[in-house]
């Protein structure tokens, strides 16, 4: 067995080694002067089962390049087994045309990953659970959920409503809420008409004197995550808690995460977090 990072997050690839108290086989990962990438696995390989540690987040397209290149260095060099490790999925949102002329890009990076060579693929929280169709290899999907579950129940929160911020996300609130003692569910009917821009329409259900907890996949922008929060206190919540397993965080989800919507914001480490976007109320947990 061997585990190999990329750039794209290093602290969760060391802490995975040392949970399972394994270094990480060393590499060489750098630039040419023109931005092509160079790879090269300092140790042999040969007949390993490699586990290659990527998560394709801002710069999504270098870091997928980078664990194309990763991908084929390994092949080229003999490993028995190769499983691409995504803790984040870039592009994953890209699943479906929802216009005329668009490219499903999701669907032509799981080939491409593929294509490279790697034989099995470990997804954490894809945005939609198809998109393990894409791969024509074995693929694990994995949840952040356990561990933001386990983090929310030792706050022992009382009187919770789960709330989806929008209506693609029911079945994952949904699935929140059994684990929180059956908490009842509140949907929010989010429509898009332009990209990255959330607008929110009605809510569903009852929140009245409660503590609302949002759940979602990712916080990108945090459009959709405040939007539903603001919609949320004024149908009178008591707390509204965010939970979402990747913080992916665009300008400008910092300002509005930390503008006093939210009692806290809880995501875990999938991507690395820059300093930048630390805030009081902001809660980071480790899927290492
Ligand atoms: C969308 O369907 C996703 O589940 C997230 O709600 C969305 O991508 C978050 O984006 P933003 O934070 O920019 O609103």
């Amino acid at each position: 067995l061997c585990l190999i990072s990329g750039s794209a997050n290093l602290p969760l690839s060391q802490e995975v080694g040392q949970y399972l108290s394994m270094e990480l086989t060393p590499t060489v990962c750098k630039r040419f002067a023109d931005g092509e990438i160079y790879i090269q696995i300092l140790e042999s390989i040969r007949g390993c089962d490699v586990y290659l540690i990527q998560p394709t987040c801002r710069p999504v397209n270098d870091h997928l390049m980078e664990l194309m290149i990763m991908i084929d260095a390994c092949r080229r060099a003999s490993a028995r087994q190769i499983t691409a490790v995504l803790p984040y999925s870039g592009y994953a949102r890209a699943d479906r045309k929802t216009a005329g002329r668009e490219s499903i890009t999701a669907k032509l990076v799981a080939n491409l990953i593929t294509k490279a060579g790697a034989d099995r693929v470990l997804a954490m929280d894809l945005h939609s659970a198809q998109v393990q169709g894409f791969f024509d290899v074995p693929l694990d999907h994995v949840y952040g959920s356990p561990i933001l579950l386990d983090y929310l129940q030792s706050k022992q929160l009382s009187d919770i409503v789960v709330v989806s911020p929008d209506v693609g996300g029911v079945g994952r609130a949904r699935a929140f809420a059994k684990q929180l003692n059956d908490a009842p569910l509140a949907i929010v009917d989010k429509r898009r008409q332009v990209h990255n821009v959330a607008e929110v329409m009605n809510l569903i259900g009852e929140v009245q004197g409660k503590t609302a907890v949002l759940v979602d996949d990712m916080i990108d922008t945090a459009g959709t995550i405040t939007e539903a929060a603001k919609l949320l206190r004024k149908e009178g919540a008591r707390q509204v808690y965010a939970c979402a397993t990747h913080a992916v965080f665009s300008p400008p989800a910092h300002e509005r995460l930390s503008s006093g919507y939210f009692e806290e914001v809880i995501v875990t480490n999938t991507i690395p977090l820059v300093d930048e976007n630390r805030f009081p109320q902001l809660t980071v947990l480790s899927v290492a």
